[in-house]
């Protein structure tokens, strides 16, 4: 909330040193590169009509590089209304990152622009400050100051650090429940959230409807904007957001449930369309979270993949599973979102005695489609590569969804799903062979989209027991996105000896405690559908050793 005591001597000091030099370089960045020489026509203003607290969204950082940083807030006085309350005009905003909470030790401070044209969004990306140190930052709009963020910048590419501790979550349906989740998490001591997909949901399901969405679902450019900010209006995840730093990945329900590369999830939709619609998911997404305005979206591309380090400790690559993957094996454009699919020649007759199963189950299309990605061919070149050469005690590989095999075994035949790693062998498998050809050790996958808790191992061969251990995996479960029943878990579990823990009834996330020599993964978890006022327990809590792949439980 507006802190008046501190407003009128933040902003007069505004006026004195709005361009100072640091300032210039953080300007730059983030007009330069994100909105082109077209962009901020028109007067700026200090004052808007109505005036209103501004700040009503929060504030945010992301993507912490050794010495950088992005913060992140947006103008809107009118959180709940589908159209802004602000004039189409530049509104100027004073930022400040400091080291103390009181901005009084190593103040950096500059004004950039909220435009219009981004939803007067702000993304600064603060460079030139101290590797692996936490910082304090705000910022000032029309009479009013932000709530204090707090935030960290990486450390140094050669440093020998001893901890990385994020928060590995995903999946937020706001309709679902509660954000009991996020409390958590902001009042942990962590270095940084790893949030790996579905950020919103586009869609409404009448079956798990614990408070709904404030506004029609998405697919105009102001619906999606809107929905980001009602999301933003839970205080919990404002919380987290103030309290940590951010490395995002997106999903399939920040755009459209299933979509897979350039094709629709929903039956109907041209491609064209669904670009269209997929642009205004990005821009929409952009303009809500931290991310560097060198990464903005230009139409329908994102650049999501990404590649952080921390210190001599760890690599991280966030993996983007959904711009450049193939069609799903069998696809059907009157069907066109994921589903379960025999994988079994048409007609296969199974065991006697029993019915067929029904043909549309059938697909022998499966382990046969070599060329299909998950990743695109680059990205996956990119990422061996990058395994190959890395150093760092551990590789953290940030993608969307499961890996290690989650079908279920039936008489006929092993049933799996089609849009998960299950639907494409042959992308995973050369996903694997990057790791198990080099030797590459400590390697751990991390995921979310499957709304269960998981502990895995990842072998070259899944599921056979013969084929050695070669990494390690773990999904956390959904901050509230309903997932499997209990029936549905429990067949799975059967069905992988690869899986360690398999828990589908329990929201939560996972606390990744790294270090030099081990990494712990701590599955926390609340009943569904989550409570405001629940509290999290330890479900189930493994610990992976650096010399020796496949996690152990504690
Ligand atoms: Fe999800």
């Amino acid at each position: 909330m507006p802190r008046p005591d501190t407003l009128s001597a933040a902003h007069s000091s505004a006026r004195r040193d709005a361009l100072q030099a640091l300032g210039r370089t953080a300007l730059a960045w983030a007009l330069g590169s994100l909105f082109g020489p077209a962009a901020a026509q028109g007067p700026v203003l200090q004052r808007w009509p109505g005036g209103g607290y501004p700040f009503t969204l929060g504030v945010a950082s992301g993507e912490p590089l050794p010495g950088s940083v992005v913060l992140w807030t947006r103008l809107l006085p009118n959180p709940r209304d589908l159209q802004p309350a602000l004039p189409p005009q530049p509104i100027e905003v004073r930022w400040e990152l400091a080291e103390d909470a009181r901005f009084s030790r190593g103040l950096r401070s500059g004004v950039t622009l909220a435009l219009p044209e981004h939803a007067h969004s702000v993304h600064v990306e603060v460079a030139g400050l101290k590797p692996g140190w936490r910082y304090h930052y705000r910022f000032i709009a029309g009479g009013h100051a932000s709530e204090v963020g707090r935030t960290l910048t990486a450390p140094a590419p050669d440093a020998d650090v001893q901890r990385l501790r994020l928060a590995l979550a995903s999946c937020q349906h706001y309709e679902h429940g509660r954000y009991a989740v996020h409390r958590e998490i902001a009042q942990q001591d962590i270095d940084a959230v790893l949030f790996v997909g579905d950020y919103i949901y586009e869609k409404s399901n009448a079956h798990w409807l614990h408070r709904r969405h404030l506004h029609p679902l998405p697919a105009t450019l102001d619906e999606y904007r809107a929905h980001h900010a009602s999301y933003k209006l839970d205080a919990d995840l404002r919380a987290a957001h103030a309290a940590h730093p951010w490395i995002l990945n997106l999903d399939d329900h920040d755009v459209q449930n299933d979509y897979t590369g350039d094709l629709p999830g929903v039956a109907g939709e041209p491609v064209a369309g669904f670009l269209a619609r997929r642009a205004r998911a990005y821009k929409a997404y952009f303009e809500h979270l931290p991310v560097s305005p060198r990464r903005a979206p230009r139409g329908p591309h994102f650049a999501i993949h990404q590649q952080l380090a921390w210190g001599r400790l760890a690599d991280i690559w966030v993996l983007d599973t959904r711009q450049f993957r193939s069609p799903r094996a069998c696809h059907d454009p009157s069907r066109p979102d994921g589903r379960p699919l025999l994988t079994r020649q048409p007609g296969f007759d199974g065991p006697e005695g029993l019915p067929h199963a029904p043909d549309w189950l059938y697909c022998d299309q499966v382990a046969t489609r070599g060329a299909q990605t998950m990743l695109g061919s680059a990205q996956e070149r990119w990422l061996a590569a990058g395994l190959a050469r890395s150093e760092r005690r551990w590789k953290l590989l940030a993608q969307t969804t499961q890996i290690s095999p989650s079908g279920v075994a039936t008489p006929w035949g092993r049933v799996i799903y089609s849009d998960a790693w299950d639907g494409y062998p042959a992308a995973r498998e050369r996903l694997l062979q990057a790791i198990a050809e080099p030797c590459v050790p400590g390697v751990v996958a991390l995921g979310g989209d499957v709304h269960r808790s998981v502990a895995a191992n990842l072998r070259l061969d899944p599921n056979d027991t013969a084929s050695p251990i070669i990494a390690s995996e773990f999904c956390c479960s959904s901050v509230t996105t309903r997932g499997l029943s209990e029936l549905q878990a429990m067949l799975v579990r059967r069905s992988n000896p690869d899986t360690l823990h398999l828990r589908s009834d329990e929201r939560g996330y996972a606390l990744l405690d790294i270090g030099p020599r081990e990494m712990a993964c701590t599955f926390r978890a609340t009943a569904s559908p989550v409570r405001a006022d629940a509290r999290l327990h330890t479900q189930a809590r493994f610990v992976v050793d650096a010399r020796r792949p496949g996690p152990q439980r504690d």
